[in-house]
C-alpha cells in the first residue's frame, strides 16, 4: 500500500453564495480571524503528513498564489523592525508544504476540478479537501483520520457526518449498506442534494475524501449530473459499481462551511473564541456588551 503524501484542494468555484465578497477574490481566501480559510486547510493537511498539495484555482487566483509564496519585502521589513513573532508566522506559510497550482478554466463542477489535478497526482492515492470546508480537530486532523482508515481498510474513504434532516438537500447523501464498525460503513448509493423525503440517510459527504487514482478513469468519462455539473459523487458511484470498495467514515471534528454567510460568521466567532489574542475580548463583548434584544 502506498503512503498517502498528496492532496488536492479544489478552490475554483464561483462562490456565489457569499457574493459580493467573492466578486474579486476566491471564497477560500476569506478571512477567519487572522488567516484565510485556505491556510487552515493547508495546515490540517500538513499536520496529517501530506507533503505535496495541488490547489485547483480559477479566476482571481493571484491572491492564493501570493499568500503561499515567499514575500521578500514583507519578511525583510519584519526582520528589520525586530517583529520576530510575526516574521516566524509569515515565513512558515511559504515553507509549510510543496504547493503547486492548476487552473480550471471553467468551473464545471467538483469532479471536473479534481480531474484537472490528474497529471500531478499520478498513480497514487490522494486526499481531497474542499477549499470551503474547515474542520477543527486539534487532536487528530481529519485528513489524518481518513489516511488511518485508508490504511486500515485498503480502500477509498469518504468523510461524512450526520446533518439535520432539513439540510440534506444541500449535500451528497450516503445510502449506507453494511455497517463495518461504529464509525464506518459500506456504501450502496449516493444521492446528490436529495429532497428531504427522498434522502436515504442523514449521512452527508462533508468536504474530505481519500480516493485511489482509479477515480480519474471515471472522471475522464463522466457526464454532467445534477445542476449540469460534473459531480465527484457520480464518479465514485460508477467506480463502486465496477467493484471498487469505498467506505463512508463518520469523522470527528467540528465542521465550518465558509461557503455560506452564516458558516462564515460562525467560524469567525468560534475561532475568535479559541484564539488567544481575541478570546477574552470577544467573550466579554458577547457576554456583557452584546445585547441581542437591542439589535
Ligand atoms: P461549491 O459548490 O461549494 O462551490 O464547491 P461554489 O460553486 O463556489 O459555490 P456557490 O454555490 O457558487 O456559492 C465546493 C468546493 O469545490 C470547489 C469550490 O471552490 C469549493 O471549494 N469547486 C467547485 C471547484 O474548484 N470547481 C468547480 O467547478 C466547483
Amino acid at each position: 500500500m502506498r503512503k498517502v503524501t498528496k492532496a488536492v484542494i479544489p478552490a475554483a468555484g464561483l462562490g456565489t453564495r457569499v457574493l459580493p465578497a467573492t466578486k474579486a477574490q476566491p471564497k477560500e481566501m476569506l478571512v477567519i480571524v487572522d488567516k484565510p480559510s485556505l491556510q487552515y486547510i493547508v495546515e490540517e493537511l500538513v499536520e496529517s503528513g501530506i507533503e505535496d498539495i495541488i490547489i485547483v484555482t480559477g479566476r482571481n487566483k493571484n491572491s492564493i498564489e501570493d499568500h503561499f509564496d515567499f514575500s521578500f519585502e514583507l519578511e525583510k521589513t519584519l526582520e528589520r523592525d525586530g517583529k520576530d513573532e510575526l516574521l516566524e508566522k509569515v515565513e512558515k506559510i511559504s515553507s509549510m508544504a510543496n504547493i503547486c497550482y492548476v487552473r480550471q478554466n471553467h468551473p464545471k463542477g467538483l469532479g471536473h476540478a479534481i480531474l484537472k489535478a490528474r497529471p500531478f497526482v499520478g498513480d497514487e492515492p490522494f486526499v481531497i479537501a474542499l477549499g470551503d470546508d474547515i474542520i477543527y480537530n486539534p487532536e487528530t486532523p481529519v485528513a489524518k483520520q481518513l489516511i488511518e482508515n485508508y490504511e486500515k481498510f485498503g480502500s477509498s474513504v469518504v468523510g461524512c457526518q450526520a446533518v439535520d434532516l432539513k439540510d440534506v438537500s444541500k449535500y451528497g447523501i450516503v445510502a449506507p449498506a453494511r455497517k463495518i464498525d461504529n464509525k464506518t460503513c459500506e456504501i450502496s448509493d449516493f444521492v446528490e442534494k436529495p429532497d428531504v423525503e427522498k434522502a436515504p440517510s442523514r449521512l452527508a459527504c462533508l468536504g474530505r475524501y481519500l480516493l485511489t487514482p482509479k477515480i480519474f478513469e471515471y472522471l475522464a468519462k463522466a457526464k454532467p449530473g445534477k445542476g449540469g455539473e460534473i459531480q465527484l459523487t457520480d464518479s465514485i458511484l460508477d467506480m463502486m459499481k465496477d467493484g471498487e470498495k469505498v467506505v463512508a467514515y463518520d469523522f470527528d471534528g467540528e465542521r465550518y462551511d465558509i461557503g455560506n454567510k452564516f458558516g462564515l460568521l460562525k467560524a469567525n466567532i468560534e475561532f475568535g473564541l479559541r484564539n488567544e489574542e481575541t478570546r477574552d475580548e470577544l467573550r466579554s463583548y458577547l457576554e456583557n456588551e452584546f445585547n441581542i434584544d437591542k439589535k
